[in-house]
C-alpha cells in the first residue's frame, strides 16, 4: 500500500493510474476505521483496479459545539487496517493542504440538506459536499463508495453528482451492524458500558417500526409512532427525529413502502447516534458482524 500525503501526490497517483488504463475506486473516510469502512473497500475493490482511501477529519462539516477536536483518531491503526483490507493508495492530507485558504465557495446542499441531520446540524451537509467535491476533484475516481448508515449523505452525494454532471458512479454499500445490532460508527467508541445498552434502543425502535409495517401499517405516522414508543421507554435517551423517507427524493413521506427508509437519530448521554432501515428488508437485511451475512 502506498501512503500519500499532499493533494498533488494524490492527483499524480490517480493520473498515473488513469494513464495506465486502470479504473480508480474511491472510499472517502474520516478514519478510526471499523468493519463498515472495510466493507466499502471490498465493494470498491470488486469494481476497480486501484482502490484509494482518504482519511481526513473535515473541520468544515462540524458545528462549533460538535466533536471535531475529540473525534477519534488513530492513524497507525488505520494504516494497518487499510493495508490488510487491500487499499492500494491511502491518502491522509493535513488540514492546511485541503484548506490552504478559507473556503470561499461551498456547495449548497439544497432542501434535502436542510432536513433531518441538516436541521439538527446546520451547515453540516454544505461541509460534507464541499469536501467530497474537493476529494473527487483530486482523486478523479470512476466509482466512489459510501455506506448506507449515512443514508442522507449518500443521497446528497448522488444528487450532487447528478446535478453537477460529474462522471463518477456512486455506489451505496449495505449498513453493517455489530453483533448486538448497533450500526457500526466511529462514534460508538464514546459509548461506555452504561450507555451502550441504552443505545441499543435505536435498532430496537427501527425493528419495531418494521414490525408495524409488516403487520400492514402503510401510514408513515403509524410506523413512526411504533418506533418512537420504544425510544420513549428508555431513560437517558432523547429522540431527535424518526421519519419515513422516500428513497428517491429523500424527503419525508406520508406513505410507507417496502423501499422507504425509516431513519432516526437519538442522543445517548453526550453522544448522537443515527441509524436507518429499509422497511421491506428489516434490520436482518443488513450485514451483521458475527452473523451469516458477514
Ligand atoms: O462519512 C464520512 O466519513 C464523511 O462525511 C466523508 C464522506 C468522508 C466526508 O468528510
Amino acid at each position: 500500500m502506498r501512503v500519500v500525503i499532499t493533494p498533488e501526490e494524490m492527483y499524480e497517483a490517480s493520473l498515473a493510474a488513469a494513464r495506465a488504463g486502470r479504473r480508480v475506486g474511491f472510499v472517502p473516510t474520516m478514519g478510526y476505521l471499523h468493519q463498515g469502512h472495510l466493507s466499502l473497500v471490498r465493494a470498491a475493490r470488486a469494481t476497480s483496479d486501484v482502490v484509494v482511501m482518504s482519511i481526513f477529519v473535515n473541520p468544515l462539516q462540524f458545528g462549533p459545539n460538535e466533536d471535531f477536536a475529540r473525534y477519534p483518531r488513530d492513524l497507525a491503526r488505520d494504516q494497518a487496517l487499510a493495508e490488510q483490507a487491500g487499499v492500494d493508495v491511502l491518502w491522509t492530507p493535513p488540514t492546511e493542504a485541503m484548506y490552504p485558504t478559507p473556503q470561499a465557495v461551498t456547495v449548497d446542499p439544497g432542501p434535502v440538506g436542510a432536513i433531518l441531520e441538516g436541521a439538527i446540524r446546520p451547515g453540516h451537509f454544505a461541509g460534507v459536499l464541499t469536501v467530497v467535491l474537493k476529494l473527487f476533484a483530486i482523486v478523479q475516481p470512476r466509482v466512489a463508495v459510501f455506506g448506507r448508515k449515512d443514508a442522507q449523505q449518500a443521497a446528497l452525494v448522488r444528487f450532487m453528482v447528478r446535478d453537477f454532471n460529474l462522471a463518477i458512479e456512486i455506489a451505496v454499500a449495505p449498513l453493517v451492524r455489530d453483533v448486538d445490532g448497533l450500526a457500526l460508527s466511529s462514534r460508538n467508541v464514546y459509548l461506555d458500558a452504561l450507555l451502550r445498552p441504552k443505545a441499543l434502543a435505536l435498532p430496537r425502535a427501527l425493528a419495531r417500526g418494521v414490525a408495524a409495517f409488516r403487520a400492514g401499517e402503510r401510514k408513515a405516522g403509524s410506523v413512526i409512532a411504533a418506533a418512537w414508543s420504544v425510544l420513549g421507554e428508555v431513560e437517558g435517551v432523547t429522540t431527535e427525529y424518526i421519519n419515513v423517507i422516500d428513497p428517491d427524493t429523500f424527503l419525508p413521506s406520508h406513505a410507507a413502502t417496502p423501499r422507504s427508509y425509516l431513519a432516526a437519530a437519538i442522543r445517548v448521554g453526550p453522544t448522537r447516534l443515527i441509524d436507518n432501515v429499509i422497511l421491506g428488508e428489516g434490520i436482518e437485511g443488513d450485514v451483521r458482524l458475527g452473523g451469516l451475512s458477514e
